[in-house]
């Protein structure tokens, strides 16, 4: 088993392995010796592996209590915030139970969430079942719910006590939605991981795949847990993607979005002078391997416009996130008022 140790406000451990989903009440024993655990989990994702994570817990002998929502990013919200903790004050969970998030990063970001305040805060513990989910949103303590005023906006950072990912959960994800979390494995790669870029030319091992990508988050977040400053690393590419996003009224999915969006970003880099030319022909190349797209209908001036409206933005600059090469990136304080003309760049012939 790969374990990956996170120290954060909190220390907590990654747990990486095929077919961990069975040891996971024995896992979550070590570190939770309350009576109860309530399973947070979508309407997806429950009916292919609840039940084995419930009898997993019924056998370490916990009592069991389980809250299933409608999946998808529109459950994400303050309604199914307050079903949640009615859920857990209706059946008297105190400061020494503790939830389980059995699903994506919608689960985990909702869970975690409700973890936070239920009580000024109980424990949680993670078992992402998207790559998605386990390569990204599990790690770092981000928590949130949107709002109608937009995505993520009420929340709070706070660490899981442990994270189990078994990635024999990812054999029942959609094509898409398996891609959407290479994009991110991608990102890793350019961002530091050099050598990583060429494993993933590679038939990569899985576990190895998440166990490398925690760690790069680990190493980032450790560095930045509040997110002020390194840990902006990680929005390469997602500028213009979320601009994408909104153009696309969402049906462009956030994978792809970022895959664009890195595209775009590495072109403009490269046409500026800032940025390797091999780096966007190993980056099209990785893009096109894991099936995800490279390029938008949209134009640059929709792209850019859209993207402002985004709330990385902090008063009259942005902070891009510029490739210097191919695993190599770097952060580039930028006036709003220029970000047009730099991603014009990647139209230029
Ligand atoms: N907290 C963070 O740091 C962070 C980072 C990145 C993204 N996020 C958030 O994560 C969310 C996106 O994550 P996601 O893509 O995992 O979304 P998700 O949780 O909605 O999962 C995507 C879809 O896959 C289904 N699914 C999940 N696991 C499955 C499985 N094993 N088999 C079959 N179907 C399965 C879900 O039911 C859902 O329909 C967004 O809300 C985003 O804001 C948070
Ligand atoms: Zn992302």
């Amino acid at each position: 088993m790969k374990a990956v140790k996170v120290e954060a406000s909190l220390t907590y451990e990654v747990l990486i392995e095929k077919g961990l989903l069975s040891s996971a009440g024995r896992l979550i024993k070590n570190i939770h010796k309350g009576e109860k655990t309530v399973i947070v989990s979508d309407s997806n994702v429950f009916p292919f592996y609840g039940e084995k994570l419930k009898a997993s817990l019924e056998n370490e002998g916990y009592n069991v209590l389980s809250f299933v929502f409608p999946a998808g990013e529109s459950s994400k919200n303050t309604d199914t915030l307050v079903e949640l903790w009615e859920f857990l004050a209706k059946n008297h969970i105190t400061r020494s139970d503790a939830l389980v998030a059995l699903g994506g990063g919608v689960t985990g970001d909702l869970t975690g969430f409700a973890a936070a305040t239920f009580l000024r805060g109980i424990k949680y513990i993670g078992i992402p079942t998207t790559l998605l989910s386990m390569v990204d949103s599990s790690v770092g303590g981000k928590t949130a719910v949107d709002l109608k005023g937009g995505k993520n906006l009420a929340g709070a950072f706070y660490q899981p006590s442990l994270v189990i990912c078994d990635p024999d959960t990812l054999d029942t994800l959609s094509e898409c939605i398996f891609a959407d979390g290479m994009a991110e494995v991608i990102k890793y790669g350019m961002i530091s991981l050099p050598d990583f870029l060429g494993v993933l030319e590679t038939e990569a091992d899985i576990c190895d795949i998440i166990e490398t990508c925690v760690k790069a988050k680990r190493d980032i977040v450790n560095e930045d847990e509040k997110d002020l400053g390194v840990r902006q690393l990680l929005n390469f590419g997602h500028t213009p993607a979320h601009g994408i996003e909104l153009l696309s009224e969402f049906t462009v999915s956030h994978g792809s979005a970022v895959a664009i969006g890195m595209m775009i970003i590495t072109k403009a880099s490269v046409k500026a002078g800032l940025c390797d030319k091999d780096a966007l022909t190993i980056l099209e190349k990785l893009l096109k391997k894991y099936s995800l797209p490279t390029g938008t209908v949209f134009s640059p001036e929709e792209i850019s416009k859209a993207a402002l409206n985004d709330k990385k933005r902090a008063g009259g600059s942005i902070t891009l996130v510029i490739p210097e090469k191919a695993g190599k990136c770097v952060l580039k304080k930028t006036d709003v008022s220029l970000l047009n003309d730099f991603i014009s760049g990647a139209w230029d012939k």
